[in-house]
């Protein structure tokens, strides 16, 4: 029943300050932290660049321009590699910048996450949907990845589409909580709301960040008040398309991992090389010898 348009468009709110990681975040911004060897935002894009999203709109802050920079040709270190015949490492620096077509737009003042998503509305326009990830979320799934799933809900769906999971119910208060009713992967959503007490939680299912978007959205994120914690939420307004009876969640196939914390990144760290064949025989050992 969706409409035959395409999601081609990404929004990328990325102007949080890291305080979570500081002191590494003081100069370097939080999403080009390592994962491995590429930046955990790397990881984000490739996603959904392999979903057949073209156009990343990055949502920026004040010290953020390093994040331009990974996404940018730049022309000087790759005639250096080239004229050293360094190949693998020219396709390396050459990759992030050719994946997508990218803009930023500064968010100057930190009103919340609704608050991050309108800003792209004069990149975006309003007559078509669009996709959001968070860069802390990583959804690890060669092959399948989140977003994708989400945009094939959305294909039959229309409305917005939330990626759900479940999560222990002593931390709906991390999450935006939804109710509805299950069936499969999917769940008719009628009603959100945005880091409950478990005790007023409807669910445990939680919304990670990947979403699809209706063109609508912007204009209900203009008229959202400051909800929990005084900001801006999406959450709030997606509120708003639950009760129109215009909003799904998709319990999406793949590996969450919360970069946003020290101990998430650990464990994202560790995995991933994991998942690296070259790395992984010697990471077991290192992990094996590891003093605990
Ligand atoms: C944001 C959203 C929340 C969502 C979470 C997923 O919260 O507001 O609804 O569950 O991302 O990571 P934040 O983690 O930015 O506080």
């Amino acid at each position: 029943m969706a409409a035959a348009q395409r999601v081609t468009k990404a929004v990328l709110p990325l102007a949080g300050l890291g305080t979570r990681f500081l002191p590494a975040s003081k100069a370097i911004p939080k999403e080009l932290l390592p994962l491995v060897d590429r930046p955990c935002l790397d990881y984000v894009i490739a996603e959904a660049v392999e979903a057949g999203l073209e156009d990343m709109v990055f949502i920026v802050s004040k010290g953020k321009g390093a994040i331009e920079d990974h996404f940018s040709k730049d022309p000087y270190l790759e005639r250096y590699l080239e004229e050293r015949d360094k190949s693998d490492l020219l396709a390396e620096v050459r990759r992030a910048a050719r994946l997508a077509r990218f803009v930023s737009v500064r968010q100057n003042d930190a009103l919340g996450l609704g608050h991050a998503v309108l800003t792209a509305r004069a990149v975006v326009g309003d007559d078509e949907p669009f996709a959001v990830l968070l860069g802390d979320d990583i959804i690890y799934n060669p092959g399948n990845p989140g977003i994708g799933q989400l945009i094939e809900v959305w294909e039959e769906t229309g409305g917005c589409v939330v990626a759900l999971l479940e999560v222990p119910r002593e931390q709906t208060y991390l999450y935006g909580i939804c109710d509805g009713t299950v069936q499969g992967r999917r769940m008719k959503v009628t009603g959100m709301v945005e880091k409950p007490d478990p005790a007023l939680a409807p669910s445990n299912l939680s919304i990670v960040g990947r979403y699809v978007l209706p063109a609508g959205i912007f204009e209900i994120l203009a008229q959202t008040r400051p909800g929990a914690g005084g900001e801006i939420q999406l959450t709030d307004a997606l509120a708003v398309l639950a009760a129109r009876g215009e909003a799904w969640g998709c319990l999406y196939e793949g590996r969450r991992f919360d970069t946003g914390n020290v101990l998430g990144w650990l464990e994202a760290t560790v995995n991933l090389a994991l998942e690296r064949p070259e790395l992984a025989p010697r990471m077991r050992e290192i992990l094996a010898a590891a003093r605990g």
